[in-house]
């Protein structure tokens, strides 16, 4: 059996911290997708801690953690967080599990990143700069190197091969920052890499499913940033969406059960592209502000607004999510007034769907004000005692989306989540 949790935004929901709340309930966490560019927050003793390669079920010590085969990953990166997650009594070679499908970043991805990014200029994408669009562009050109490649002899001619052809195009870019340093702790990374659990994830994963283990698929980013059905070309380069589970891990859909939709209360997003509730103005501040709302990965601050249910609801029809839940409901306390987008006017007529290229367009969202709670709400244990407002503000987006919210997270805390 087979449970997703995944964004249903622009990333940063919260990712981490539910799937951490979840992980008792599972035998294996498995990463289905994504690379570095996420940064999954959780609390750990009262600690914060942010995860980028290793699943948010790391401080489980009976949970297997598995890095799938649809995962872009960065040796450098994991080594480093491997010894973070130790530092916390965590015996991480013990239960951490990497397939051997799973393609790795080189240097000269990171490389390429930077560079494709300085050359579009006004354009960009607004990329963590993690070498992920170009480590997917060597997966689907049929290029890359697999943690698999690591175990066969031939792995340095490969890299050195593969290294050619990128600093070729590095040159059509006129790239010239010397990335020998990169390399040095790259190549000492992938010693630690090899001596780590590689294994054949597929058969790794469907065996522990038949011998009735239960797993959690653990997404990155979210689904409006989805290769496919995000917004384009402002989007990371894998499928953030349930169907990213079966390819990223190996496993056949109809193993998967309950789907479970993360949204904050509001919306963010960090990088370009466009976003139709985004507030640049005071409020938008005051989200900023009281959501602490700057990137787990770059620093950089996160754009903000009210939540979008257009979005929401295309996100759980793309996703088949059985389940929403919503975080961050407390940064929206102090609202005397709150809004949501309820549709579009896009070009001037009213529309309650995602068009093709949101670029192509002037979207207005139409919005529907509620009154705010205006109550302290980070303490509350229990569904009856969360506000009256609060409550219609969740049913009305139950309505709208036709999925209802099962959990509402009112804190950061391990403990600060409400069960409906
Ligand atoms: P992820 O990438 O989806 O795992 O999310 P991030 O970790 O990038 O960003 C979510 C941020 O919100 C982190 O700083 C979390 O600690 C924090 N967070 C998660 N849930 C809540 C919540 O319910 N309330 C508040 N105030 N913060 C939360
Ligand atoms: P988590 O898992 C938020 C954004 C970047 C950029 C675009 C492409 O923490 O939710 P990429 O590095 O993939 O080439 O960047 O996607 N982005 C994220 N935004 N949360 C993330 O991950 C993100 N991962 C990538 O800001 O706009
Ligand atoms: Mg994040």
């Amino acid at each position: 059996m087979v449970d997703a949790i995944l964004g249903l935004q622009w990333g940063d929901e919260g990712k981490g911290k539910i799937v951490d709340y979840f992980a008792p309930n599972y035998d294996i966490i498995a990463r289905f997708q994504g690379g570095p560019n996420a940064g999954h927050t959780l609390y750990v003793d009262g600690k914060k801690v942010v995860l980028h390669q290793i699943p948010s079920g790391a401080f489980h010590q009976n949970t297997i953690n598995l890095i799938g085969n649809g995962v872009v990953l960065d040796p450098v990166t994991l080594q480093k967080e491997c010894a973070k997650v130790a530092e916390f009594g965590v015996d991480v070679k013990k239960n951490l599990f990497i397939s051997h499908r799973t393609h790795i970043i080189l240097p000269t991805h990171r490389a390429l990143d930077k560079a494709s990014e300085l050359q579009k200029g006004h354009d960009k994408i607004g990329s963590t700069l993690k070498g992920i669009g170009p480590a997917y562009m060597d997966k689907t050109g049929r290029n890359g190197l697999r943690v698999g490649d690591l175990l066969d002899k031939s792995f340095t001619t490969s890299y050195i091969k593969l290294r050619l052809k990128h600093q070729r195009l590095l040159d059509n870019f006129n790239f010239q920052e010397d990335i020998s340093a990169w390399e040095e702790e790259f190549f000492e990374a992938i010693e630690f890499l090899r001596s780590l659990n590689i294994v054949n994830g597929e058969y790794f994963i469907n065996e522990k499913i038949a011998a009735g283990k239960k797993v959690l698929a653990e997404g990155a980013q979210g689904s409006m940033l989805d290769i496919d059905f995000g917004t384009f070309p402002f989007v990371t380069s894998s499928n953030t969406t349930t169907s990213g589970v079966c390819n990223g891990l190996g496993i056949a859909p109809q193993k998967i059960r309950e789907v479970m939709g993360v949204t904050k209360a509001y919306c963010t997003r960090v990088g370009s592209g466009p976003f139709p509730t985004e507030l640049e103005d005071a409020t938008g501040e005051e989200l900023r502000k009281l959501g602490n709302e700057f990137g787990a990965t770059t620093g950089r601050p996160r754009r903000c607004g009210w939540i979008d249910l257009v979005a929401l609801k295309y996100a759980c029809m793309i996703n088949g999510v059985t389940k929403v839940i919503m975080t961050k409901a407390d940064v929206l306390d102090k609202f005397k007034e709150l809004k949501l987008c309820t549709g579009y006017e896009v070009d001037g007529k009213s529309s309650e769907y995602i068009p093709f290229q949101m670029t192509r367009h002037q979207i207005q969202p139409v919005l529907k004000g509620m009154p705010g709670w205006d109550t302290d709400t980070t303490a509350i244990t229990s569904y009856t005692a969360l506000p009256a407002k609060m409550k219609e503000y969740v049913d009305f987006i139950n309505g709208y989306t036709g999925v209802k919210v099962s959990h509402i997270s009112n804190g950061p805390g391990r403990d600060q989540i409400v069960t409906v």
